[in-house]
Formats: C-alpha cells, structure tokens, sequence
C-alpha cells in the first residue's frame, strides 16, 4: 500500500486551505527556479526515466512525448502546451480534485512542463461544467502571477512564461486534443485528421502538447523527489502512482492515490470498504471509465490495476475511473445507457460514428428489453467492429468497446431476455434517460 509519505496530492481532499501559502507549506513552489535551471532537456530525461504515462486515458509516455516539440522555435511561431481539464469521461473525477484542491501542482507543473518544451504558454482547457473548480483555478493562477510565480521572469528563472484558462461549453469531444485545438481557436470543437500531429501543427498552427491535469500535476514532485523514487512504484512498464477513482456500488466510493498495479480486490478493501453485500456480490466492473469494455467478477478480483494488467483482461486502465457494478446491475441497460452517451457526443463528422452510434443505442435498447432476434446480437458485434478503427478520433472506438465486452462476457444474459420474450414475457419498462 502506498504510504502517506510517498502521496504525491497531499490536499485530495481538501482538509487544508488550495491557496498559495497552505500550498508552499505542502511544498508546492519550493526554489521552482532551481529545478529549471538543471534545464530543459536534463527535465524531459528525468520523465523519461520515471516512466509516467499518459494520465488522460491512452497512457503514451508523457517524457516522450515532451521530446517531439521543437528544441528552436522558429520566430513567429512559438510552441505551446495544452492542459486537458475537460474531465468528461464517464467514471472520471480526479482532475477536479487537483483543480479545486491542489490547483498550485497543476500551475507549477505548467511552468515546468511549458519551460522543458520551450512553450510560450499554456491554455487550461476546463470543462465548462466545473463551474467552482474554474474560480479556484482562475483565483489560483492569478496568486501565482502576483507572487512573481509565472509571468515575465517565471520564479526568478529569467524565463517569461504566461498561463491561460479557457472554459468549455460542455461538450465531450472537446476533451479529445485536436477538438481541444479547434475550441480554443474560437471554432466548433471538431478532431481534426492526423497527421499533421499536434506537435507539428497545434494551436494556431503551432507546435502543441496536449497533457492531461495529471500529467502535468505530478511533474514537479518527480524532478524532486527523483525519477528513482517514481519508478519505485508499480510494475515495469506501469510505473509511478495515481488517483483512482472509484464509484457505484462499493460501501465507500472515493478518490485516491495509491501505488499503480495493487491488485483490484486489495484497492477496494482498503479504500472503499468492500463491495455492497460482500465480494460474492460483484457482477462486473469498468475499470478505466465508460469507453473501456467491461471485466466480469472472477477475472478482475486479483488483476493488477494497470496498462497492461488491465488489458490482458481484455480491457484498459483509461482515466482509472473504476466503475463497480454489484448483482442488482442490469448490465445490459447499463451498457445501453452508456451507448446513449456516445451517440448524444458525437460530433457527426464521420458516417461510421455518427450513424453507427445511434444504431448501435437502438439495437442495445431492443437487447435490453428482448425485442430482438438472436442472430440480432451478431450483427451488433460486427458492426461494433465496422466502427472501431474507421473513424477520425477515438470516439468511435469509444462506443464500440462497452458493446464488445458485454456481447464478449454476458452474451446468455442477452440471449436470455430475447428468449423470454418470444415466450410471451411482458416487455421491460422504458429506461429512464
Ligand atoms: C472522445 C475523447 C475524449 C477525451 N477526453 C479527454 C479528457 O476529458 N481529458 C483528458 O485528459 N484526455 C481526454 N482524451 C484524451 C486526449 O485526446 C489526449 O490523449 C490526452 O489529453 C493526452 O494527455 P496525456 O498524454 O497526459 O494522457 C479524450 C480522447 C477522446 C478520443
Ligand atoms: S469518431 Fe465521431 S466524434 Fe470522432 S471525429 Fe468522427 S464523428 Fe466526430
């Protein structure tokens, strides 16, 4: 189990005040100038080495990726870095708590992360529901420009870096990072096709690094703490520590940092207080958020919670937005549910995605009441599979995987009700949206 003295968000849960001074006590802003000094590139290498990866849900290594912007930015056309708080994943609620209560690690990894890729800039992308989390941060970045933090000479470094806030109108896609792009130019927040990728071409056409809050927030701790003491967590491959977040049916859902890859039953006992009516109770849980496919009981009890643990079970570690459903779940209106949300996020650019989505909610919706043919649940698979893979952005493949795994791992349950009612079973209640 992770130890309080290796927690990286020692405020998760707000006991002490967000500002500035209760912030510098925790450590936050502590000679900042002198971890820049050890310099851009001896800064990426250090990430490299701690193994952090992606916290936003595709777990691409965050010191890599630092590497692509350019090292001589040609004039006129500064780099960028992008910080993703539109947080919109079902399941997911861990940026929020960094933002409204440790909102100084996201500011000062900003600047540290911005330094180390030469970026001009960084643009918080918040979503615009996060209505008081956007007044703390907007109250916090404006602490840390008074104090001389960021702004001209950021921290005494002699390096001039500014931090921009910018809120979302409510959009889902807009969380994927060249919709972001396009909505922080002002336009409809459509992904853009790749390449150009957004270290090539991002933000007014210019070099762009979209990180998640976490991503970020976790920066300064590691280049002080060392890449050593990070990499000391979890297994290779899967290194470092992360908020978990944990919702339905467990006696205490929560948020919290722990050790990447502690086993699935030992994160819920400790954390969470078990599963509502004991472990035999657990139908199925969706582990890294809504867009990840579900894991049956008996094969997600001892998985690690990791990249990879999680995808030998055939599914993904995501946000870690850990989503237990007990034996009172429909699972196949859960699903449909879920369906439902990624037709209503679309954002229609692309046909597979835009028609599929929406055919693929009324197949799951006639699943869930029965109303179907068996053969009917083959056909959803392959169109699943028509859409995942074909389209611009991920999205698509966001809807298909949900489908996948309850077609994969409750395929008799689905065939049960279809079964029932051709045998004069009374129809289902509409589900409430
Ligand atoms: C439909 C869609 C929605 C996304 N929403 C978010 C989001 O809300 N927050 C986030 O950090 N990443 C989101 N992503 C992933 C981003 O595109 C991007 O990979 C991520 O911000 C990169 O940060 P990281 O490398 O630090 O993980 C989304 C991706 C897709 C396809
Ligand atoms: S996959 Fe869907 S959300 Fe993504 S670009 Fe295509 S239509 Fe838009």
């Amino acid at each position: 189990m992770l130890e309080d003295k290796d927690r990286i968000f020692t405020n998760v849960y707000g006991f002490q005040p967000w500002g500035l001074k209760a912030a510098q006590a925790r450590g936050d802003w502590d000679n900042t100038k002198a971890l820049m000094l050890r310099g851009q590139d001896a800064i990426i290498d250090e990430i490299k080495a701690s193994g952090l990866r992606g916290r936003g849900g595709a777990g691409f290594p965050t010191g890599t990726k630092w590497g692509f912007m350019p090292k001589e930015p040609k004039p006129g056309r500064p780099n960028f870095l992008v910080i993703n708080a539109d947080e919109s994943e079902p399941g997911s609620c861990k940026d929020r708590e960094i933002i409204r209560h440790d909102p100084h690690k996201l500011i000062e990894g900003a600047l540290i992360a911005g330094y180390a890729m030469r970026a001009r800039a960084a643009y918080i992308y918040i979503r615009g529901e996060y209505i008081r989390e956007a007044e703390t941060l907007y109250a916090a970045i404006a602490e840390a420009y008074d104090a001389g933090l960021i702004g001209r000479n950021a921290s005494g470094s002699g390096y001039d870096f500014d931090v921009f806030l910018h809120r979302g109108a409510g959009a889902y896609i807009c969380g994927e990072e060249t919709a972001m792009l396009e909505s922080l130019e002002g336009k409809k927040g459509q992904p853009r096709l790749k390449p150009p990728f957004p270290a090539g071409a991002g933000l007014y056409g210019c070099p762009t690094t979209v990180n998640n809050v976490e991503s970020i927030a976790v920066a300064p701790t590691i280049l002080r703490r060392g890449a050593g003491w990070f990499a000391s967590f979890g297994r290779e491959n899967n290194k470092g520590t992360k908020l978990f977040q944990i919702s339905g049916h467990v006696n205490k859902p929560c948020v919290v940092e722990e050790a990447m890859s502690i086993p699935f039953r030992e994160l819920i006992d400790r954390h969470c207080g078990g599963i509502r009516g004991g472990w035999d109770n657990l139908l199925a849980v969706i582990p890294g958020g809504s867009s990840v496919p579900l894991v049956p009981a008996s094969q997600i009890m001892d998985a690690p919670m990791d990249f990879d643990g999680l995808r030998d079970v055939k599914s993904g570690l995501g946000t870690a937005a850990v989503i237990v459903m007990d034996k009172s779940t429909d699972i196949v209106r859960a699903i449909s549910r879920i369906s439902y949300f990624y037709k209503h996020e679309s954002c229609g650019q692309c046909t597979p995605c835009r028609e599929g989505t929406g055919w693929m909610w009324r197949v799951m919706e006639r699943l869930r009441e029965g109303q179907a043919e068996i053969e009917e649940i083959d056909m959803l698979e392959e169109v699943t599979r028509q859409v995942e893979g074909h389209t611009i952005c991920a999205l698509g493949d966001a809807a298909a995987w949900p489908i996948q795994g309850l077609i994969r791992h409750f395929r008799p349950e689905i065939e049960r009700r279809i079964t029932a009612r051709q045998a004069g079973a009374a129809p289902l209640a509409a589900a409430a949206e």
